[in-house]
């Protein structure tokens, strides 16, 4: 079996200053705001793939039917030998590319959450011995040096995760990710499209609460990690559609006036009752929008799929 390897770019404390650095930035902000990569600690890389599942989640069906129509197209379009996905999580999906890239030798999954990546990659070489498979624990929106692997590559980012950045991230995002590929490599990107406003609402705020649970988690994780007191059932989780920006966004809202303590960054931060604090933006897209803001950043789309009910979108981009 070859070994699977897993390499941290950022040093521990690194990531510790990263979140120190969010957390004083956004609840100290009008309105308050938190990334929504602080999520993805052990626990909510488990409840992000119960949402998965959920009835009301349709993206990762949506998505993983494309894959399964259209995995061998996009084999034969890229004949990549490396695929580096940013953002893996459990790397399930993705088995029906890796399953069709005939020519593929090398695996790079990227992800903050180290507990993710171990258990995909290693259910991953149990599987598929003849796969080199390199995991990597950073930051996709920072930078970070990939192995050094043979082309062509195929950079995968699935999942819709790049409607969780803000329109000036995703540029900068894009950017960064043409300056990886070389002339014959490729983007794969999966984008959720624009639609129903109750079809959307209803998929972040699922029946039974799965999304909620992930939505506190974040509070749960700046409690472990910076002492904070947050009372996770001190807030309700909100999904509401923004229909001028085209995203959803999930918030917290403070049920009571209430002062919450960050004793790591020596902070007190009130909210007032009913005060709703930005969780996660997900932008949902539309192929005219997205043609363009690959354009921008010198990615040409040459391929544009959707599943048969045209609620997701997988394109294919090359170097410009
Ligand atoms: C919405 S989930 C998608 C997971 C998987 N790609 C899928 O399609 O089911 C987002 C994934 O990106 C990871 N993630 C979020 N922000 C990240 C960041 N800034 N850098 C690296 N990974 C990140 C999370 O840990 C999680 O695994």
């Amino acid at each position: 079996m070859s070994p699977f390897q897993i390499t941290r770019t950022l040093p521990e404390d690194a990531t510790d200053a990263a979140l120190r650095a969010d957390v004083l930035a956004g609840l100290t902000a009008t309105p308050k705001t938190l990334p929504p990569k602080w999520f993805y600690d052990a626990h909510g890389s488990e409840l992000f793939e119960r949402i998965t599942t959920l009835p009301e989640y349709y993206p990762t069906r949506a998505e993983r039917e494309i894959l399964i129509d259209r995995s061998a197209e996009i084999a034969a379009a890229t004949g990549a030998r490396t695929l580096i996905e940013l953002g893996s999580g459990s790397s399930e999906k993705t088995r029906y590319l890796i399953d069709a890239l005939t020519s593929l030798r090398t695996y790079v999954p990227v992800d903050v959450s180290e507990s993710a990546l171990t258990q995909a990659g290693r259910a991953l070489v149990a599987e598929r011995p003849d796969l080199d498979v390199h995991a990597l624990i950073a930051d996709f929106t920072g930078t970070f040096t990939l192995p050094d692997t043979p082309g062509p590559r195929l950079v995968a980012f699935l999942g819709g995760t790049i409607g969780n950045l803000l329109p000036a991230e995703r540029a900068a995002f894009l950017s960064s990710v043409r300056a990886l590929l070389s002339p014959g490599d490729a983007l794969l990107l999966g984008t959720d499209l624009v639609k129903d406003e109750q079809v959307l609402v209803r998929a972040y705020d699922d029946a039974a609460g799965v999304t909620a649970a992930f939505d506190k988690n974040v509070l749960t994780v700046i409690n472990r990690e910076l002492g904070a007191d947050f009372d996770p059932a001190a807030f309700d989780h909100v999904a509401v559609w923004d229909a001028e920006h085209e995203w959803i966004e999930m918030r917290l809202r403070s049920r009571t006036a209430q002062s919450v303590k960050v004793p790591a960054l020596d902070l007190a931060v009130d909210f007032t009752a009913g005060e709703e604090m930005r969780t996660e933006v997900s932008a949902k897209f539309r192929e005219d929008g997205v043609r363009d803001e690959l354009a921008a950043q010198g990615l040409k789309l040459t391929h544009w799929w959707t599943d048969r009910e045209g609620r997701f979108a997988l394109s294919l981009s090359t170097v410009r």
